[in-house]
Order: C-alpha cells, then structure tokens, then sequence
C-alpha cells in the first residue's frame, strides 16, 4: 500500500515533552515543514493510555490533527531492558515520575535512571546490561487517516550516569559499536544513529 505523502506546511509536533520537539523539528528541518508544537497552539495533552507504543503514537497523533485541523506527528519512545522483560518500555516516563513524599508532581530522570540500575543489581553483577530504545512515530491527518513508522537503536547501559547533553535516560544509553554516553555525543551525531533517526527515515522516504 503506498502511503499518502505529506506537502510542505504547517505540522503539528503533537508532543509536550522539549527535548523530543528539538530532536522533531532539527529532522523536519530540510522538508518545507512548518513545525508547530502542541504546547505552542494550546492543544492539551492527552492521556497515555495504550499498552503499545503505536497505540500511544496514534493516540497523540490523533487527538493533535483533530484539535488542529492540520495533520500531526505524534512520536511515542521508550527504553527496552532485555534484563527487565522489556520493561520500562511504554512506562519509561512514568518511572520518571515523582510522588508527593519525593517532591513531586514532576519527573525525575537521575531517579528513574536509578531505578533501572537498582532493578539490574538485583539482578546480580552478570547480568546482561543490554539495552534497546525504540520510537514510534504516528502522522494523523484531520479526515483520520494515518500512518506509523518504527525506528530502533541497541545498545548497553552503563552506571553512573556520564555527559549532558540529550535529555530522558541518555547518560546511561550507550550504543552499540560507540564508548560515549548519548549524553556525551555531538547530538548531529545523536540523530544520526538514534531510533528516532531510524523511524524519521523510513516516515521520510514514506512520505515526502
Ligand atoms: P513518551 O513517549 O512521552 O511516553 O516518553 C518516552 C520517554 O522515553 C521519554 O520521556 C524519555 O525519557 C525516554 N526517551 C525516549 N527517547 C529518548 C531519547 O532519545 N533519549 C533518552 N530518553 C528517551
């Protein structure tokens, strides 16, 4: 099936998280794409309730292109801890999230990064480090048409947390083949091997 292609204009990046529309809009940039974020246009954000990550990146996707009007992307990610059975996987944010007695409403990234690595150690110091993040990127169109791409990177995680750059549980991501932390690499570099790069070039040759 081929799939409807996306003219220059305006776009919705249907997400509320900053990092992630930095990382959108800096892939979106060579296309002729206006990209406007969620948050900019006053959309509220939906509620994550999907068991899958394209459940969620449709959710988003959707409710964004039918408060606007103009067709959305929406992208839905997580971490995979093989050790863990997949787990945080589409719970990555809300392992962020603090409770009252830590201080919150908010999300914690050093805290959640912690608790992966407790979760590990528990495990026992052999146990296999291997880690995958993966994205799914939804672009809805207002009339409810859409399509979804999958994009992944492997790699290990490392402890303690190294670099700054990135945001979410990039200082312990390190990928497959580099010594860096996500966190420590150039981000061009970043979004040249990153999962949301692999989903973004196979929603790019789908769609532009
Ligand atoms: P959601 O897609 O909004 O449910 O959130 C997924 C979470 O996964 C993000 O808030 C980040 O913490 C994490 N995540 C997704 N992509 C990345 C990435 O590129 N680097 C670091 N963390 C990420």
């Amino acid at each position: 099936m081929t799939s409807r292609k996306l003219p220059p204009g305006k776009l919705v990046i249907a997400s509320h998280n900053a990092g992630k529309v930095k990382e959108i809009r800096a892939l979106l940039a060579p296309f002729g794409i206006e990209p406007v974020s969620a948050g900019e246009i006053g959309l509220p954000e939906p509620e994550e309730t999907g068991t899958t990550f394209a459940e969620n990146a449709l959710l988003k996707a959707h409710a964004s292109a039918q408060g606007s009007g103009l067709p959305a992307l929406a992208d839905d990610s997580g971490l995979c801890v093989a050790a863990l059975g997949g787990a945080p996987g589409v719970y990555t944010a809300d392992w962020a999230e603090k409770q009252a007695f830590e201080g919150g409403p908010g999300r914690d990234w050093y805290m959640a990064m912690g608790k992966v690595e407790g979760k590990l150690a528990e495990l026992g110091p052999d146990t296999d480090r291997s880690a995958y993040f993966t994205c799914t990127l939804a672009l809805a169109w207002p009339d409810g048409h859409s399509e979804v791409f999958e994009g992944r990177v492997n790699g290990t995680l490392s402890w303690p947390p190294r670099g700054t750059l990135g945001f979410g549980y990039d200082p312990v991501f390190v990928p497959l083949g580099r010594e860096q932390s996500f966190a420590e690499l150039d981000p061009a570099e970043k979004h040249a091997m990153s999962h949301r790069a692999d989903a973004f070039a196979k929603l790019v040759s789908a769609v532009f």
